[in-house]
């Protein structure tokens, strides 16, 4: 069994973030997005690992993820050109992938359970695809599969307008070798791109195996700013650990788990957990609320914020309101000019989003 994990793609939903940067590798819980799935991947037991990158934003992946002997893997890094869809990632891929049987994994989606129950029904049922299946209260927005009884797959549809069921595809598949011979008989969508869901419907015309398995934990698709910070809420609930590394001085309050990477220096502050900070960081006067993760080398100094995700490098200073539900990129600036500002002046990148509420 092998992997790929789809890390290319345009990002537009993640803009502006995405014009410098590639979406998967913005942190959540201060770790990127890509490396949970490698974690898991590496986890179930698979190390032989794909990695699609696109030309604008792939060094960056491979210079960041490395060959993978951090997470005990081999990863390969598989150029693809232009987006032309999950189908057209698998296409350029066939080449790594020979003929095993492998997990396709999309690079910017967190998902809780463990794959090996997956790996499990995939091997035990003999599929040509598995597909993961969430309950969503808005399937128009999704993939949406029509199942039987046993779970065998009937139909898949893009965004459908009347929803068979609320089953959403979850970005995490298995297939067998057969994916291949589909994807050589499907067309691009009116998008343009070539459909994985079209792949799929393929092999269930076919009369090939086509099962699904339901999550009944979380799943997350961090394309967009309000499920990354969902995705950083779930993962600093669920998975962080208190340390300290860095100085915490006496007028300082550190209440629930909080994480302090090494050379950080928490000045006369309130940080309440769950939140973690990177390393590097200048944090003073500040109350730091739930449910944030403040990335290495950031300078806070009288500011308020909670439930944010602030990169590196960032520099929040003497902002008198609180700071809430945001995104805030690497090396991004927020100071007033002078103690009392009264007006607003701003450079702010295309396709920002500033609310003031
Ligand atoms: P999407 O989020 O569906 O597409 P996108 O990254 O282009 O984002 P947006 O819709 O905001 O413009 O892609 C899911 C994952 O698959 C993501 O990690 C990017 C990756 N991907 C590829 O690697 N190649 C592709 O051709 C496409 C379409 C996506």
């Amino acid at each position: 069994m092998k992997a790929i994990i789809l890390s290319g793609g345009k990002g537009t939903r993640l803009r502006p973030l995405t014009y410098t940067g590639a979406k998967q590798l913005v942190p959540v819980a201060n770790k990127p997005i890509l490396w949970y799935g490698i974690e898991s991947i590496v986890a179930a037991g698979i190390t032989e690992i794909g990695i699609i990158i696109s030309p604008e934003t792939g060094a960056e992946v491979q210079a960041k993820t490395g060959d993978g002997e951090r997470f005990g893997a081999k990863i390969t890094y598989i150029l693809q050109d232009q987006p032309l869809g999950l189908a057209h990632a698998v296409k350029i891929a066939q080449p790594f992938l020979a003929d095993s049987p492998f997990v396709m994994y999309l690079g910017d989606n967190l998902v809780e359970s463990q794959l090996d129950l997956f790996l499990d029904q995939f091997k035990t049922q003999n599929l040509d695809a598995l597909t993961l299946l969430c309950e969503v209260e808005n399937p128009s927005a999704f993939g949406v599969a029509k199942v039987d009884q046993q779970g065998k797959v009937l139909r898949l549809i893009e965004k459908p307008q009347n929803p068979p069921s609320n089953l959403a595809l979850v970005g995490v598949y298995i297939f067998a070798k057969t994916i291949h011979h589909a994807i050589a008989n499907i067309e691009p969508s009116a998008r343009g791109e070539l459909e994985i869901t079209d792949a799929i419907q393929y092999l269930i015309d076919q009369q090939q195996k086509v099962g699904s398995f339901r999550l009944s934990g979380w799943w997350l698709d961090t394309g967009k700013k309000d499920d990354l910070l969902a995705a950083n809420q779930i993962i600093l609930d669920s998975c962080l650990e208190s340390s300290s590394q860095g100085s915490v001085d006496e007028q300082s309050k550190v209440t629930g788990r909080v994480s302090i990477g090494g050379g950080s220096k928490i000045i006369n502050s309130n940080i309440r957990g769950p939140v973690t900070i990177g390393d590097n960081c200048h944090i003073e006067n500040c109350f730091i609320g739930p449910f944030s993760s403040i990335a290495s080398e950031t300078t806070l100094i009288e500011a308020d914020i909670e439930h944010s995700v602030v990169l590196k490098g960032a520099k929040i200073v003497h902002i008198q309101q609180r700071i809430v539900d945001s995104l805030i990129g690497e090396r991004a600036q927020l100071k007033p000019a002078t103690q009392r500002p009264k007006a607003l002046r701003f450079m702010i990148g295309d396709d920002s989003q500033i609310e003031l509420i």
